[in-house]
């Protein structure tokens, strides 16, 4: 099958290539050597799927899109009051060259500006900038999910006409932003600038940064999720530089573009967009990608703004403890008080991930369910629980308990983030929380439970049925045959939790 999104992607591609407008850049002259035609378009999901039409495998220089991503690695290796200190997080209004130093310190105004990105090449780790430079290349190996080499022309060429970055460098070290050598500083950031990539490496970056830090294609952690959260709401507001407002305005993702012709865009939770294609417009931005990025969020509704209503999805379903049954045999008593009660036991199969408002939607269909007294809550389809989740849990845990209520937790097995983060969320003191191999054995405890308290004394709770006529196996048999295989039956006891074959 052609998935959708595909078909739709080639479309694009066919109707976006005619857009002829643009410039290549040639301020480096190593880049006006660029293909304008070259137009690729890749889509990578958040779980590493990819979508890649058009000129996807053509490599070019990575330009200023590595700036976000030394930036992450700056916030990592420093700390986020260190590096906030020496660069900004407010946008210039300007274009990506612009002298933007805060008027008194002297300090850039943002990361994503030529200035601040000086600034943040000289802050990540490594005692040499040799060994800093390697810091960067393993970094964005990280990001992309294999080495990237660097394009020697392209650095030389740079560093050859770099005059007013140079200019830049040194006002920094004026300003005491870069604390040693601006030389080596700018040497470093020209190399990053000159790394080379496909537009399908953008995407992987840019899918990267969308599932939080983690590239979905490795598996390996390139930058901590509270850095993410940094780097995409400097990338909202000053990733394009004096298009940064109306992009926001338009398009609606954090996105970063480079003079090379490259674009990243970056939905988090969902997918990285990257867009390569040479010409660009008269603010530096790669035209035929912000056209691409412009008709996807008008198409797919993607603007980060949207009211998109997710809390309701984490719960898949929900059934009463009636419809799955334990399995186990009670005496006709115990059985009828079952059915009498049918509402007393709720199965909440919850599913994705379960942050703030999906825990508060379960605790108001748990309100709302007041014939219920026992809660089973299905963990086995959630991939995550935010910390504030588990809390909220446990607090609903809680609060129903005070009131003669449980709520219980299912199919935790080999699942040890999960665990550990309700374990990580227990109110202080409290040594545990009930938890279940499966629904049926907690929907056996449960109604054991519900025996117990409401057929005191009747041994429902536990009692095997007395006679044979009371297995619901047999219930077509007459008196006759149930004699005869009352003859033939040897009864066996087992202790609990022993094993049986
Ligand atoms: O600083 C420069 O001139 C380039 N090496 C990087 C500039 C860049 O990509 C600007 N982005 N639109």
């Amino acid at each position: 099958m052609q998935p959708p999104l595909k078909l739709y992607l080639e479309q694009l591609h066919t109707r976006i290539q005619a857009l002829n407008s643009g410039k290549v850049a040639t301020y480096i002259p190593a880049l006006a050597e660029a293909n304008p035609a070259h137009f690729g378009i890749c889509i990578v999901t958040a779980d590493g799927y990819r979508y890649a039409v058009g000129d996807c495998e053509q490599s070019f220089t990575v330009q200023s899109i590595s700036k976000p991503l030394t930036y992450a690695m700056a916030l990592a290796d420093r700390g986020r009051e260190a590096v906030v200190a020496k660069v900004g997080v407010e946008p210039s209004g300007e274009a990506f060259n612009s002298i933007s130093l805060h008027p008194t310190r002297g300090t850039p105004l943002n990361p994503m500006i030529n200035a601040g990105a000086i600034a943040i090449t000289g802050l990540v780790a490594g005692a040499t900038p040799a060994a800093q430079w390697q810091r960067i290349q393993d970094g964005l190996a990280l990001f992309a999910g294999r080495p990237l080499t660097l394009n020697e022309k392209v650095y030389r060429s740079e560093s050859e006409t770099g005059y007013r970055n140079r200019a830049i460098s040194w006002l920094l070290r004026n300003a005491g932003v870069i604390e040693g050598e601006p030389e080596p500083v700018l040497e470093n950031y020209f190399r990053q600038c000159s790394v080379e990539v496909t537009c399908i490496d953008l995407a992987v970056m840019a899918a990267t940064l969308a599932n939080g830090g983690t590239n979905p294609l490795t598996g390996l952690r390139a930058a901590r999720a509270d850095v993410v959260e940094s780097v995409l709401s400097v990338m909202s507001t000053c990733g394009m530089y004096n298009y940064a407002g109306e992009w926001l305005f338009e398009v609606g993702i954090p996105a970063k573009s480079g003079v090379s012709g490259g674009i990243m865009a970056v939905l988090p939770g969902k997918f990285g967009i990257a867009v390569y294609s040479p010409p660009l417009d008269e603010r530096g931005n790669c035209l035929r990608g912000i056209a691409v990025c412009e008709t996807l969020t008008r198409d797919f509704g993607l603007h980060l703004f949207a009211s998109n209503r997710t809390a309701a999805l984490v719960v898949n379903r929900m059934v009463r403890g009636i419809d799955l049954p334990s399995g186990r045999q009670r005496p006709p008593e115990a059985e009828a008080l079952l059915q009498q009660r049918a509402d007393a036991v709720r199965v909440l199969m919850l599913q994705g991930d379960l942050s703030f408002d999906g825990a508060e939607y379960i605790s108001r269909l748990i309100a709302r369910e007041d014939s219920a007294r026992y809660f089973v809550l299905d963990l086995q389809g959630l991939s995550w629980i935010a910390p504030v989740a588990a809390r909220s849990l446990h607090q609903i845990r809680l609060q129903l308990r005070a009131v003669g209520r449980q709520l219980v937790f299912a199919r935790l097995r080999q699942r040890p983030e999960l665990i550990a983060a309700l374990k990580a969320g227990l109110m202080a003191g409290e040594p545990g929380y009930l938890s279940f191999e499966d629904n049926r054995l907690a929907v056996e405890w449960c109604e054991n439970q519900l025996l117990a308290e409401e057929l005191p004394g009747s041994q429902g709770a536990a009692a095997a049925p007395a006679t044979l006529a009371d297995f619901r196996l047999l219930a077509g048999l007459n008196a006759n045959e149930l004699a005869a295989l009352g003859r033939l039956a040897e009864p066996t006891q087992y202790a609990a939790e022993e094993r049986v074959f």
